[in-house]
């Protein structure tokens, strides 16, 4: 294991009913003017805006409000929050919804304390070393932002979609009431579920020995994810598998499984390409590279994919051959992909062959490899692409 500091400070707020808690947490986190962060409607459909802007006043918390962050967030909305947060004199950011509502919150969070143009954090990955609190009521277990030092903004000058990342963007508090899960549907329920999984899997494909504890955390955390998932998509208000989800999801990315090891991030890089040209949801195009990548990899590589064959999908070892299970632990990580609706090639998701060479160009700007379970090339890259794209 190598050397590691962490540290996670977000106070986290868990179960039915807890976004009453809202005004009081902002206040204890020291908000007393707040910019209300949200997304196309979801809150307001299902009564969520009600019930935290009630919270907000009975605690006598003030407020200004800005909706319409889009999936993928864009760097326009990200100006005009900090605009608003400048000129309304705000000094807490609370995002009610999923990671695109919070990515967005710590984007406008970073930029109002920063002289210079926010964007500048994404394109050169500055730190951001300071930023006004953030607070969150989570509507979506998936990115994982509500206790991740991370956001991802698309940048809308280079159509670029990019991370930054600060100790100061892990959020003051989160408040998680699975309930407010119910009301996503079978698509955005199966791809959050894949963006969990593939954070444990970015972290799981590691080159550093003898990780025991994080990875059979990352292993307990799949089997979760595995056995769970059905669970929502057959009962979308089954309260305890969507509470065991949303936990997974947090605990899948504040990197609690990442410490101390080498991590990989190639699957959500060849992603974020995906998500930037064609605006696809984020877990969906993992679900199109991720097994893809495995399949790359795992021929040059097999040590980390017989485990994960064998402890999170039960495959029995195949000491004769052990490739063989290796193969089959892909197989049925695919094939639960597959049963829960997740698409498997760029026809799905509406990308287009052509635009490989761009795609392969942009990851490499400014790097020569990319990922480190395998450090793949361009040659790699191209042929995990094509991969999905003959698919
Ligand atoms: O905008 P509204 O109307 O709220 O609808 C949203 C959106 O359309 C809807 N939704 C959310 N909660 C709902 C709901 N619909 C019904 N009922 C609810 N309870 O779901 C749609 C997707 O929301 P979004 O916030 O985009 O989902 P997610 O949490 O998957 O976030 C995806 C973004 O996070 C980034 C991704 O790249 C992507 O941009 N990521 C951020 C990370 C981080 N900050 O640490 C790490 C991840 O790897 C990821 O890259
Ligand atoms: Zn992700």
């Amino acid at each position: 294991m190598e050397n590691f500091t962490f540290y996670s400070p977000t106070f986290f707020d868990f179960g039915r009913g807890t976004e009453k808690d809202t005004g009081k947490l902002v206040k204890r986190f020291g908000g007393s003017k707040v910019l209300l962060h949200y997304g196309g409607g979801s809150i307001k459909k299902s009564g969520l805006y009600d019930r935290v802007i009630a919270s907000l006043k009975a605690e006598g918390v003030d407020f200004v409000e800005l909706g319409g962050v889009k999936p993928n967030p864009r760097s326009g909305l990200v100006y005009e929050g900090i605009e608003l947060a400048r000129k309304e004199k705000v000094d807490f950011v609370l995002a009610v919804g999923g990671g695109s509502v919070i990515d967005s919150s710590k984007a406008i969070a970073a930029g109002v304390c920063y002289d210079g143009d926010f964007i500048e954090f994404y394109r050169s990955r500055i730190v951001v070393e300071e930023a006004l609190p953030v607070g969150v009521v989570l509507t979506i277990a998936a990115a994982g932002s509500e206790g991740s030092p991370n956001t991802v903004i698309t940048d809308e000058e280079t159509k670029i979609k990019s991370g930054a990342t600060g100790e100061v963007l892990r959020p003051a508090f989160a408040i998680m009431n699975p309930e407010l899960t119910f009301t996503l549907d079978p698509y955005q329920t199966a791809a959050g579920a894949t963006d969990i999984m593939i954070h444990i899997c970015e972290r799981y494909f590691s080159n550093t020995p003898e990780c025991t504890t994080t990875d059979r955390l990352c292993e307990a955390l799949l089997k979760t994810m595995a056995y769970e998932t059905p669970r929502v998509i057959q009962k979308p208000d089954d309260y305890e598998a969507r509470a065991n989800i949303m936990w997974a999801g947090m605990v899948a990315h504040n990197n609690i499984c990442g410490v101390g090891r080498e991590q990989d991030w190639a699957s959500h890089h060849l992603e974020h390409e995906l998500s930037a040209l064609y605006d696809v949801t984020h877990g969906a195009g993992l679900a199109v590279i991720a097994p893809a990548w495995m399949k790359h990899c795992v021929a040059t590589h097999p040590e980390k994919f017989i485990p994960f064959a064998t402890e999170v999908w039960g495959v029995p070892f195949d000491s004769i051959n052990p490739m063989q299970t290796a193969l089959e632990g892909i197989k049925r990580f695919r094939d639960f992909l597959d049963s829960i609706g997740m698409p498997a090639s760029f026809s799905q998701i509406g990308a287009k062959k052509d635009d490989i060479p761009v795609m392969v160009d942009r990851i490499f700007a400014k790097k020569k490899t990319e990922g480190h379970y395998i450090e793949l090339t361009k040659e790699d890259v191209t042929s995990i692409y094509n991969m999905v794209a003959d698919a």
